[in-house]
């Protein structure tokens, strides 16, 4: 019996019409039934609270793990650095050859150990950008400059690469407005869309860059000619160490961190990196960029 039936029920009884000194037997049982309604809630409500907290504090320890973690990763990135870089540094000056000559053999293992150096490189800036970013303290040195002019110096260093597999790379590259970005974070953005695209794309094929305005947005577009993004792994590869079916085409490192730094540091822009698949294959990547001063206000 609901509510409203109890009040009825009381207000029947105390405008007497029940006969006085009679039992409201019905009111009775209606109260009863309510209170043990209630009693029953009340029990859920104690259970659920004690779930919250029980949670809340599983919740806590979880947070305080991945405070954990990102500080560990910080630091072993950020320890792994120096020396790597040395050994890297080193090894092309022995390369030089300024420090006696070589023979072919020692040039082969220079060589590698100077190619694997420069992969753990990559490996160590990109943990520590995931520390960076996940500890929250991702900022960025924004500065207006014309976006066709970076995006044409990074389509320039990749050409090289591409051509390594007989890509050819074309772009269209609209003049625009200038916009307010991190020079070097965006400039990463645009090497791993790259990168990307030469990486997962066949030998002979072609990627193609487009620039354009978008009412107050600019927006570059990556297109390539290989397998494209399975529907399935479009939202996955967004996250860290994901990858999709895809493998490199020429022995290129794939780690699967590239788009989950990308895509953060494009949102911190107020913009949105996103993918779509190409007729009849291929995959189109995209990001967005405000035109002027930014939506966050930095
Ligand atoms: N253009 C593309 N074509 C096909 N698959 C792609 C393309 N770009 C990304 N992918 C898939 O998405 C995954 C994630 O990409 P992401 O850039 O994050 O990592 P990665 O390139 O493998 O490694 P990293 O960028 O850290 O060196 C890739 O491993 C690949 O499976
Ligand atoms: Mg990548």
């Amino acid at each position: 019996m609901d509510m409203q039936n109890i009040q009825r029920l009381m207000e029947d009884y105390l405008s007497h019409n029940y006969r006085r000194g009679s039992f409201p037997e019905k009111l009775l049982a209606a109260l009863l039934e309510s209170w043990a309604r209630e009693r029953d809630r009340a029990h859920e409500l104690e259970l659920l609270g004690d779930m919250v907290l029980k949670n809340g504090a599983l919740i806590q320890q979880l947070v305080e793990m991945n405070h954990l973690k990102n500080k560990f990763l910080g630091t072993a990135a950020h320890d792994l650095r120096n020396p790597l870089i040395s050994i890297r540094g080193l090894s092309e000056i022995i390369l030089t050859e300024a420090t006696g000559p070589l023979t072919q053999e020692q040039k082969e293992y220079i060589n590698i150990i100077n190619t694997v150096s420069s992969g753990m490189l990559k490996l160590v800036g990109e943990l520590l950008d995931i520390s960076v970013i996940e500890s929250g303290r991702l900022e960025l040195q924004r500065q207006p400059g014309a976006l066709d002019r970076l995006v044409s110096e990074r389509i320039r260093v990749h050409t090289v690469i591409a051509e390594e597999k007989r890509i050819v790379m074309e772009e269209d590259l609209s003049e625009l407005p200038d916009c307010s970005f991190d020079l070097d974070k965006i400039g990463r953005v645009i090497d791993n869309l790259l990168s990307n695209a030469i990486k997962f794309s066949p030998p002979g094929s072609r990627v193609s860059v487009l620039l354009r305005q978008e009412e107050n947005m600019a927006r570059v577009t990556v297109g390539d000619e290989g397998p494209g993004i399975p529907m399935e792994d479009r939202s996955r590869i967004f996250g860290e160490f994901q990858k999709s079916a895809a493998l490199p085409t020429g022995g290129e490192k794939s780690t699967g961190l590239g788009l989950a730094i990308a895509k953060k540091i494009v949102e911190a822009h107020g913009g949105d990196l996103m993918v779509e698949s190409r007729e009849p294959s291929g995959s189109l990547f995209s990001f967005t960029l405000p035109i002027g001063r930014g939506n966050d206000g930095h």
